[in-house]
């Protein structure tokens, strides 16, 4: 139950909504969830008729600007993408300052903030142009960063951005060819990423975006608002939940615990079942209900063979049919899937994070815009109940005990 409470304290009444689960922050004509009964819609279309017809491409294209592209606008946002890609040299240098244990979620929210100092033209966003300048910037360079954050990792030299590749070809070029070798995926593997990056495009006011909404209210730039957005977005809770979702099924495939033991566990509070329960939906998670299925086709089509899909088909049988989960609706989320696209896509588990990072990036400058473009400009700023001492009398260095 959320625990909402109207309190008085010295300076009036003050409305106590931990964690702002019954709190509207604002309005806004992006995104709608019903988490009632499992709805999504970007712009008003379904999530599961865009995750049929559109790209990622489209689907950016749709949040930040309120419609479909046509044909000939999507060709101009791909050719802006494509002449964004490539970093400034002396944002390239950056990266050697990282060690290579850096985790990549530090590396991305750093150079993306860092991009800033690269175009000042652009701190100030006075027109629609710049905005799309700015906007086109940072969906196309998140690719490089991250691609090139796992490089350094590993060790490899930096693949350059290839124009002539799609969206998610590109990234995964950057990730996995190496000098005179192409890494060619095949188009089910393009389409699952394209469809993972979709399904994380925007889920309204999140923590990760709530955040971006938060600063931006203070008039900080693009650059540093999303880039905050990735900080919000890296933790456990968040972001960090399909790399959960993962070491428990890993540690399930190794005969840690059964799937009854794990349960049982869950049930005793010893950890929470990652990749389940959502804030929000509370009878089932759409984007969920599109990545299980997309998950099974990539990997029948591939010829993967993931043990972890079977265990984890089996764990959400498990747990459907247990009241502990029943009661408090707890489902899947999308995060309990995602991570076995991401495995047979080869993208290592500290580099989770990322991706989401990167499928959500068109969703924050969205709402960043939004905020900004309405111009309420009322600095966020909650409130708090004090719990703290009653007024004392300051103790002089030599009197302290
Ligand atoms: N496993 C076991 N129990 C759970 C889980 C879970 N995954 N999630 C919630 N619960 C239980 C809580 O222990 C609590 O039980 P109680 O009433 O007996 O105390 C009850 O369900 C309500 O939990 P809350 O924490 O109040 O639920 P909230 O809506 O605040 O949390 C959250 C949502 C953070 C997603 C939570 O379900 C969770 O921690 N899930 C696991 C992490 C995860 O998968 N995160 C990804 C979210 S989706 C995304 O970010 C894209």
């Amino acid at each position: 139950a959320i625990d909402i409470r109207c309190l008085r304290t010295d300076t009036g009444y003050i409305t106590y909504d931990p964690g702002y689960g019954n709190t509207g922050s604002c309005q806004s004509d992006v995104t709608f969830v019903d988490g009632e009964n499992g709805i999504l819609r970007y712009r008003g279309y379904p999530i599961e008729d865009i995750a049929a017809q559109g790209t990622f491409i489209e689907t950016a294209y749709l949040l930040i600007f309120g419609e479909l592209p046509t044909r000939a606008q999507r060709q101009e946002f791909r050719d802006i993408l494509s002449e964004q890609e490539l970093l400034h040299e002396g944002l390239r240098h950056h990266f050697e300052g990282f060690p290579s244990s850096g985790h990549p979620m530090a590396i991305l929210s750093a150079v993306i903030n860092a991009l800033g100092c690269y175009h000042p033209d652009l701190l100030e966003l006075s027109s629609q142009e710049d905005f799309l300048r700015a906007a086109a910037k940072i969906i196309s360079k998140v690719r490089t960063i991250a691609a090139w954050s796992y490089r350094k990792a590993q060790g490899l030299p930096f693949m350059y951005p290839d124009p002539k590749l799609s969206y998610c070809r590109n990234f995964l070029h950057m990730m996995h060819s190496i000098p005179h070798r192409q890494f060619e995926p095949t188009d089910a593997q393009v389409r699952a990423l394209s469809l993972f990056f979709l399904l994380h495009a925007d889920h309204e006011q999140n923590c990760s975006c709530s955040t971006v909404r938060m600063v931006q209210s203070t008039e900080a730039n693009l650059f540093a608002s999303v880039s905050a957005g990735i900080c919000a977005l890296w933790g456990r809770l968040h972001g960090g939940a399909n790399a959960g979702v993962i070491k428990m099924l890993e540690q399930i495939n190794q005969g840690e615990a059964t799937i009854p033991e794990y349960i049982e566990r869950v049930k005793r509070k010893e950890f929470r079942l990652m990749g389940f329960g959502h804030r929000i939906y509370k009878s089932f998670d759409p984007r969920a209900k599109i990545l299980r299925e997309a998950a099974h086709d990539m990997l029948e089509s591939t010829g993967y063979d993931d043990p972890l899909l079977d265990i984890a088909l089996e764990l959400a049988e498990v747990a459907l049919n247990d009241e502990y989960f029943t009661e408090r609706k707890l489902y899947p989320n999308v995060d309990f899937y995602s991570g076995i696209i991401l495995r047979a896509l080869n993208i290592p588990v500290n580099m989770f994070p990322v991706m989401f990072a990167i499928g959500r990036m068109p969703g924050w400058i969205a709402h960043w815009h939004e905020a900004a473009r309405d111009g309420v400009n009322k600095i966020h700023r909650p409130r708090q109940i004090y719990t703290g001492l009653k007024p004392r009398t300051y103790i002089p260095l030599d009197s302290r005990l």
